[in-house]
């Protein structure tokens, strides 16, 4: 078989291909020695970085078995195994600063449980992590999550996936504990951003935004008028 410069064989870096949303996380990955893939299920993403040559190596975790054999599976196929460390943890529960991860990655899971698993552990907190977060949903709570902890946030963008949009964000530790306005726990950097996908993001989370708004409206008035400025507000602070 033929084999490239880093005894990978060229076969298989070819057959490994990231779909738009797992792509738009792995272009956020700086390069590093080691990140970790919270919530990896079949671990394709840290074994792209590991192919491409983005990390040096990356430790494959989630909470349930299953997904660490289809995790093992990919190991497998692509010759992974001095690479990729599997390791079953409920969040980071079983991380330590010291594993030596710079980058930790976040993907596909709930905006609640990203923020619950970054709030109940402070150790994160310090200059040399960086975060790559991918909520499905509740985006507000993660970038709250990230401001009270110290993060600033870095870079946003949204992925196009079949008929979807996903949100994907960058975030640095920084130390500046931020309260974060509601309209920018809502809206974030996509609020200032002029690129086609971001923009149809934000249009859909006002749209979600709208339709609780007119649910609410005669039932709690005073939460639906509280969503109705909110909107008006992210829409004058977008350009
Ligand atoms: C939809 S998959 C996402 C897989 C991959 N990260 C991606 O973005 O394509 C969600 C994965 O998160 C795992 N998961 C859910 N809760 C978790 C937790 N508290 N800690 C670690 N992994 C978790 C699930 O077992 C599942 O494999």
């Amino acid at each position: 078989m033929w084999r490239c410069f880093c005894h990978i064989p060229i076969i298989s870096f070819a057959m490994l291909k990231l779909t738009n949303r797992l792509k738009q996380v792995a272009d956020f990955v700086e390069p590093c020695d080691c990140m970790a893939d919270i919530g990896t299920d079949h671990a394709y993403l840290p074994a792209w970085l590991i192919l491409q040559g983005v990390v040096k190596r990356a430790i494959a975790s989630d909470i349930h078995p299953l997904p660490l054999q289809n995790a093992q599976k990919t190991i497998g196929r692509y010759g992974l195994q001095d690479k990729i460390a599997l390791r079953l943890s409920d969040g980071l529960t079983e991380f330590s600063p010291r594993d030596g991860v710079q980058t930790f990655v976040f993907a596909g899971m709930g905006g609640e449980l990203i923020a619950d698993m970054l709030s109940s552990t402070p150790w994160l907190c310090t200059p040399q992590t960086d975060l790559v977060l991918q909520p499905m949903t509740h985006f507000e709570d993660v970038r709250r999550a990230l401001g009270k902890f110290g993060f600033t946030i870095v870079s946003e963008a949204a992925a196009e996936e079949g008929k979807r949009l996903y949100l994907v964000i960058r975030a640095k530790y920084s130390g500046e504990v931020c309260d974060f306005p509601e309209w920018f726990c809502y809206a974030g950097l996509l609020a200032k951003s002029e690129a086609q996908t971001d923009r149809m993001l934000l249009q859909k989370i006002l749209a979600r935004l709208q339709k609780k708004a007119d649910a609410l409206r005669g039932v709690e008035a005073i939460e639906s008028a509280r969503l109705s400025a909110l909107i008006k507000e992210i829409q004058n602070e977008s350009c």
